[in-house]
């Protein structure tokens, strides 16, 4: 990063100094941190759409040229040569593994699958109706309360060691969280089934009746993982490296970032997608969407459109539209009303210039939803699939934060224009 250029601020008679940081990709950055010190003002950025909060070496994205980059690597080349616990060594440590590396970290992921027996019992206090990510923000929550021995975030080991399980267990909890909403005993995981196979079997098997996946499904899932693996700086990271910039421990932090993830406007997508598809039913409803999406006074928007970062395709979507294709194609239903409409809803949103015009273009959950609706999954697990997926990518970013000599606790500033100072009242005078 050279800082030998300055960008002047002038305001009030003054004029600062700030230093121009320039990235190994993408803009530059001005250096305002000591703005306060120096000029006493602080700058205002809702929803941080201006403002570079770390210094991170793990994704890399260029929206306009719709880039996704882990550790250099583009995603579309991860998602088709490698998989998801080769992705998860990356975004942990930096480098493609080698054999051994990889082989290692895989038995080492694979060892701590199993959750804390008396987890079983955490599980049951819940009500069986909870939605999963209800159930996951509690449970993730708890395991701080299960690991006590990898809680403290000074010692470079048991940050590992918080690290592999979370990545391990949070299949696990997941699979779990759906068992108890449907009421069927919980599967325990298996040490001889890769990630992506251990997930679905937790699903889909129960005692009686084992279940062994496609493997044309068990890639799918695995992709669904990879493209959701990491994606900078958005609103459930930014969440866990605010958490984790308090000191708090992993197990606490990851729970933060689940909290946040669960919303519509971001990890909830993709069950509110496939609700919105579904609730369309057939193609000619699709201009009455269409028409309550560009209506202003409507706050109907297109579910799985837009992207606060991507400006003109998101990469993950190509790659997700792909499995989609190849998953209906394996179980025999291309003709899938729900995938008809997704396709028509694109042909015709593409084709209009409200969307084009405003760069809303199909984000990776258009088409995830149809994926994993197709492998048997209800809506409410989609998010969780989420969760579980981005578990690595929070934990390598709340690594790397942990790690950083210039970190410190985020205390964001505010633009006051409440009341200005005044005396109390007493009841009876108001
Ligand atoms: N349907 C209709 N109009 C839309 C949509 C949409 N899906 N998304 C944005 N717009 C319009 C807005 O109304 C706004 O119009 P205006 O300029 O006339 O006021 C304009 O496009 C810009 O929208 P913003 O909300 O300012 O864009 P922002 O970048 O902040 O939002 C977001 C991004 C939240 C993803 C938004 O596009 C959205 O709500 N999409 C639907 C939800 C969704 O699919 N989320 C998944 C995100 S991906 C992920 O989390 C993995």
């Amino acid at each position: 990063m050279a800082e030998n250029r300055t960008a002047k601020l002038e305001f009030d008679g003054k004029t600062l100094e700030l230093p121009i940081l320039s990235p190994s990709l993408g803009p530059d950055v001005i250096d305002i941190s000591k703005l306060y010190a120096q000029g006493g003002v602080f700058t205002h950025d809702p929803g941080f759409t201006s403002t570079s909060a770390c210094e991170s070496t793990i994704t890399f994205i260029d929206g306009n040229k719709g880039e996704l980059l882990h550790r250099g690597y583009p995603i579309d080349q991860l998602a088709e040569k490698s998989h998801f616990l080769e992705v998860c060594y990356l975004l942990l440590y930096g480098e493609l593994p080698s054999v051994t590396e990889l082989e290692d970290f895989e038995l080492r992921v694979t060892r701590h699958t199993m959750v804390h027996e008396q987890m079983h019992n955490f599980f049951r206090g819940f009500r069986r109706d909870a939605h999963p990510m209800a159930t996951m923000v509690g449970v993730v929550g708890a395991m701080s309360a299960f690991y006590h021995d990898s809680t403290d975030i000074s010692d470079p080991w048991q940050r590992e060691v918080a690290s592999i399980r979370l990545i391990a267990k949070l299949p696990t909890i997941a699979a779990m969280a759906y068992k108890y909403s449907i009421g069927q005993p919980f599967v325990y995981p298996r040490n001889d089934c890769d990630y992506a196979t251990n997930f679905l079997r937790m699903c889909f098997a129960v005692p009686a009746e084992e279940y062994q996946p496609d493997p044309i499904l068990s890639r799918a899932m695995d992709r669904i993982f990879t493209l959701h693996a990491d994606h900078e700086q958005n609103a459930s990271t930014s969440t866990v490296r605010l958490a984790g910039s308090s000191g708090a421990n992993p197990f606490a932090c990851i729970a933060a970032g689940i909290a946040c993830l669960w919303g519509p406007a971001h990890g909830g997508a993709n069950q509110a997608c496939l609700e919105m598809l579904q609730e369309i039913g057939t193609p000619d409803r699709i201009p009455e969407y269409i028409a309550r999406a560009k209506d202003k006074d409507d706050p109907f928007r297109l579910m799985g459109f837009g992207h606060r970062v991507y400006k003109n395709f998101d990469p993950r979507a190509t790659v997700m539209k792909q499995s989609a294709d190849e998953v209906l194609d394996l179980l025999g239903i291309e003709d899938n009303p729900t995938l008809q409409v997704a396709k028509e809803l694109e042909r015709q949103a593409l084709d209009d210039p409200y969307f084009t015009e405003k760069k809303l273009f199909p984000n990776v959950d258009f088409y995830s939803g149809i994926i994993l609706e197709a492998i048997g999954f209800p809506t409410s697990m989609f998010t969780p699939i989420f969760a579980l997926s981005r578990t690595v990518g929070w934990v390598a970013q709340w690594k790397e934060m942990i790690g950083d000599p210039a970190g410190k606790i985020g205390r964001p500033r505010q633009l006051y224009t409440g009341a200005t100072l005044r005396d109390y009242v007493d009841i009876e005078n108001r």
